[in-house]
């Protein structure tokens, strides 16, 4: 495709009128790619008559938002951490703050990460205190969240405990998720590059979305999430995502991969 690397500059700020996604907060390289590939592969001659398709068509605009909002995700992703939050991380947040914790899972994706989140949970608090706020930027996932069907590779890393306790089989290859755990989940659209973030947070986990930001991103984004936290309130992050500068944003190193507001 000729002229693509000149557009690119005029296609972000494009993006950003009709998504509301800036690109620059991403990587850039990874990004372009990653834009360039779905552009050829869709069949558009390069960024405009692309930018000019996905403002008169919705679905494809949803489509090019799904794309490029990396979507992977799984129950109970590097088991050894989820292990760590239940039993040092939740037992000491509800010391600290009684039962009823407000609990954001950012950059949710498909649900697997909040459902984890209330299944962990339900051992240690009734699961009528439960709730959980969800958020994404992609509505497809957010959709695919509230119904709650997932494939056998969603559940491979679930302990088999909560997989005979919350999910019905449905045939051979799908699995659902029981009323009662979906009914402590709350699922919204959210962009963590410009909403408003929400106040008086005891746990954030926010996991596999930060990789793919720019420096300055990330640290508007942690800044961001140090004010929605109480203090004592903890950060859950991925497991390649290790704040170098926690003390720098005000956090206290807990144990690996979990920062807590000092
Ligand atoms: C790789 S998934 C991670 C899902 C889950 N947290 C996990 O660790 O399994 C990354 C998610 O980040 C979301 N995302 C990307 N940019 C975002 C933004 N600016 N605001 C909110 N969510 C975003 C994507 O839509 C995607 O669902």
């Amino acid at each position: 495709m000729k002229n693509m690397q000149n557009n690119y500059e005029d296609f972000k700020k494009e993006v950003l009128k009709l998504t509301g996604i800036d690109l620059n907060a991403y990587k850039e390289r990874q990004m372009k790619r990653r834009i360039d590939t779905l552009i050829s592969r869709n069949g558009f001659d390069g960024y405009v008559t692309y930018t000019k398709a996905i403002s008169s068509d919705t679905e494809l605009k949803e489509q090019f938002v799904n794309y490029l909002t990396i979507n992977v995700s799984e129950f109970y992703r590097n088991p050894g951490l989820w292990d760590t939050l239940e039993k040092v991380v939740l037992p000491n947040l509800i010391k600290q703050f009684g039962p009823n914790l407000k609990i954001w899972s950012a950059a949710c994706s498909t649900g697997d990460e909040p459902y984890s989140l209330a299944m962990v949970l339900a051992k240690q608090i009734p699961l009528d205190k439960v709730r959980i706020y969800a958020t994404d930027i992609d509505e497809q996932v957010l959709e695919k969240a509230r119904i709650g069907v997932y494939g056998p590779n969603s559940l491979k890393g679930l302990p088999d405990e909560y997989k005979k306790k919350y999910f019905q089989q449905m045939g051979e290859k799908a699995y659902k998720i029981s009323d009662e755990i979906k009914k402590c989940v709350e699922f919204k659209k959210h962009n963590l590059l410009k909403d408003p973030y929400p106040s008086g947070c005891h746990l954030i986990v926010c996991r596999n979305v930060m990789i793919y930001f720019t420096e300055e991103a990330k640290d508007e984004i942690y800044k961001k999430f140090y004010a929605s936290l109480v203090k004592g309130g903890c950060l859950f992050v991925g497991n390649t995502e290790q704040i170098i500068n926690y003390k720098e944003l005000g956090f206290g190193f807990d144990k690996l991969f979990f920062y807590n507001k000092l």
